[in-house]
């Protein structure tokens, strides 16, 4: 796979940054930002419900798959405040982590969660560094945070989520993509948006499979299309 071809871009994907301050970038914005739903949705937390309505039946699909994940563990990566675990992976899973670089922002989730007796693990990392442990997980989770990962950083992040799933294990993953094949990098928030193709690609390097995927519905256009992923890793020459 060729350094041109989308989503496998440059090492840091902003000209004139090293990675040090592509992540400093990413983590100076997100200390700025609000601990709140609408904080978490770049002002938009009125479309929250809808959000959480269709990642839930995406949810529900993949656990129909002919050999379905289990429900013992997730871990929502770039959980935030924790909006997705409290709307909807408790009322799924029996352990939910959860895993984050800002501080703040674990502090709250910690807060808001503290009367569900699903939540396990807080973890304060980013997940360029994050290992999550071997064979521990049913599904792992990544919501609006891999736009934060370098190309290399984000495959190598794939590759040890691999390490980390079950048997029948998925990692489920949801993000803004592009509208043609060419990234979008955005200087002030230090992120890089994907094209759908782009993501491919990545998970393609990574060694994983796509089993299904689906565009969020009910957005508003002028915002970028937003699909959701489950992925899983090759594991035979039959996959
Ligand atoms: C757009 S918010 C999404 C939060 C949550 N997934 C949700 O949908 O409500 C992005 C989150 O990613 C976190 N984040 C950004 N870069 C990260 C990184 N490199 N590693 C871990 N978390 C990161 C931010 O702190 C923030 O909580």
């Amino acid at each position: 796979m060729g350094p041109t071809e989308p989503g496998i871009g440059k090492k840091v994907p902003i000209e004139g940054m090293t990675e040090n301050t592509f992540y400093s970038g990413g983590a100076n914005y997100w200390a700025t930002q609000e601990a709140s739903d609408n904080g978490m949705l770049g002002g938009l937390g009125h479309l929250s419900e809808i959000e959480i309505q269709n990642s839930e039946q995406f949810l529900k699909s993949v656990l129909r798959l002919t050999d379905p994940p289990g429900t013992s563990r997730v871990i929502d990566c770039g959980a935030g405040i924790g909006r997705i675990t409290k709307n909807l992976l408790q009322r799924y899973f029996k352990v939910v982590d959860l895993v984050d670089q800002d501080p703040k922002f674990i502090d709250r989730a910690k807060e808001n969660l503290k009367d569900i007796a699903q939540v396990g693990e807080l973890y304060c990392s980013g997940l360029q560094l994050f290992t999550p442990n071997p064979k521990t997980y049913d599904v792992i989770w990544c919501q609006w945070v891999l736009c934060y990962m370098t190309d290399d950083d984000l495959i190598q992040f794939l590759q040890r989520c691999s390490s980390a799933l079950l048997p029948n294990g998925v990692m489920i993953i949801k993000e803004n993509t592009t509208r043609g094949n060419a990234p979008d990098v955005d200087e002030s928030d230090s992120s890089v948006t994907r094209s759908f193709n782009g993501f491919l690609n990545i998970f393609k390097a990574a060694n994983m499979k796509v089993l299904q995927y689906v565009k969020q519905k009910n957005f508003p256009r002028d915002l970028y299309p937003v699909w959701i992923f489950a992925v899983k890793p090759i594991t035979s020459a039959s996959d």
